[in-house]
């Protein structure tokens, strides 16, 4: 890991999906062991533990923003590299994922600018699918929301994993050796990145 006075970085993995068997948590689970092996301080967030109503701005004018979603910016608050692994519906991402993200841009804690949480991170976006394409194509739609709904930066490398149901060993590990390798890349990069620029 990288010597400085700047504190170790620490990468949070989340799936945008809660399904107890998603491909999707397979590969944010797989990225956290490899972090963790490879030194780098990780943590798996499951989002079916974040449960949260779809946004009503009836919601947040009578209740605010529901505490789950409280809860998650704080955990994204203290891992300065992000890595979310999502499905694609029908071309996009999912609504689970994208209603936790509005919900937690509506967070805002005291002294903070706006979207501080999203603008003060590095991400970095992978999907796992059944299907042929891997999910690539609901990723440009992550992108667009990360970067230019939130100011987010998003680094252009992504990891996919096509084929979902025959990729994984019943270990967790991707079956292809030079993939799993890519990840590993991918994850390292990631650390780097928050690194040197969130600490
Ligand atoms: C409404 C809906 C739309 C879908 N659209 C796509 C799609 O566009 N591309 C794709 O690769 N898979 C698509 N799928 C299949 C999902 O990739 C598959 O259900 C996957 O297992 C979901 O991710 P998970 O395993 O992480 O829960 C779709 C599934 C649903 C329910």
């Amino acid at each position: 890991m990288p010597s400085s006075s700047k504190p170790e970085p620490r990468l949070l993995f989340i799936a945008g999906s809660a399904r107890e068997k998603s491909w999707n948590k397979k590969l944010a689970r797989l990225g956290e062991n490899i972090a963790d092996a490879n030194g780098i301080k990780a943590t798996f967030a499951d989002l079916a533990d974040y449960p949260m109503p779809i946004y009503c701005g009836d919601i947040e004018v009578n209740d605010g923003p529901p505490s789950n979603a409280r809860k998650l910016k704080a955990l994204m608050g203290v891992h300065t590299g992000i890595f979310i692994a999502s499905p694609e519906y029908n071309a996009s991402f999912s609504p689970l994922l994208k209603n936790a993200i509005d919900w937690v841009s509506h967070v805002k804690d005291d002294g903070e600018a706006p979207l501080q949480v999203y603008k003060s991170r590095v991400f970095a976006v992978g999907s796992a699918s059944p299907g042929g394409m891997g999910g690539l194509r609901g990723l440009s739609q992550l992108r667009l929301v990360l970067e230019t709904g939130l100011g987010a930066l998003v680094l252009p490398d992504q990891f996919v994993v096509p084929k979902a149901v025959d990729a994984f060993d019943e270990n967790g590990h991707l079956k292809n050796k030079d993939n799993q390798e890519l990840f590993k890349v991918l994850i390292q990069k990631l650390a780097r990145a928050a690194h040197v620029l969130h600490g």
